[in-house]
């Protein structure tokens, strides 16, 4: 191979491999890879839209539904769910959280010897229906700062059985409403 040869072997190479680079510059601009910033995939939870209501969505009141609840089931029920920080005899202990008995009508945070929340302490006025079931359906929501480490009873119907079972908690019952 004579010189001249060479060299336009060695230039042919040459821009060769520019052209391979070049292109590669410009197929990535041209090409804009994207990764996805949300999973294409959605999982299906199960729940449907109905079952997670807005937040502002406001609360529709208790007193209908106390009418048909059922005292019984509302006990079943604080006992699954509450009983690990209430107790509901009377002058039963105070635990995690303050003994229930005649909670209703007493005073937000009036539980004998128990060290209620300056939170709590501070909603004015006596317990009444729809402020229970303001507050079992989200604590957090109703006073926000309170101890009770309680999601809330999103159920309607079992927030008024509940309800009705708090209310039989006392030697005379707050009148229904
Ligand atoms: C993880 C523990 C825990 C669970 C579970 C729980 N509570 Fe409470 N509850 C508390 C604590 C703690 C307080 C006191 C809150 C404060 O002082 O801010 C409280 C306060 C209350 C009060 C206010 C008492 C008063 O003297 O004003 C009511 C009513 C109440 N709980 C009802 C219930 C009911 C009904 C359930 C079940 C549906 C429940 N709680 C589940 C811990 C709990």
């Amino acid at each position: 191979m004579d010189n001249l040869e060479f060299n336009k072997a060695a230039a042919a190479v040459l821009v060769a491999g520019i052209v391979f680079m070049v292109s590669g510059v410009v197929a990535s601009m041209v090409v804009k890879p994207q990764t996805l910033h949300h999973s294409v995939l959605k999982i299906d939870t199960g729940a449907s839209p109905a079952a997670a209501p807005a937040k502002e969505e406001p609360l529709a009141p208790i007193a209908p539904l106390l009418a048909s609840a059922d005292v019984a089931n509302g006990e079943a029920i604080a006992r699954r769910q509450c009983a690990a920080c209430h107790t509901f005899n009377e002058g039963g202990r105070n635990g995690v959280g303050p003994n229930l008995y005649g909670v209703m009508g007493r005073a937000h945070g009036g539980s004998p010897g128990f060290n209620s929340s300056a939170a709590l302490k501070g909603k004015p006025g006596p317990w009444n229906y729809e402020e229970m079931n303001a507050w079992l359906k989200k604590p957090a929501a109703y006073i926000p700062g309170s101890r009770m480490a309680y999601a809330g009873l999103n159920n309607d119907k079992q927030r008024a059985d509940v309800i009705l079972y708090l209310r039989s908690l006392a030697a005379t019952p707050l009148p229904l409403p």
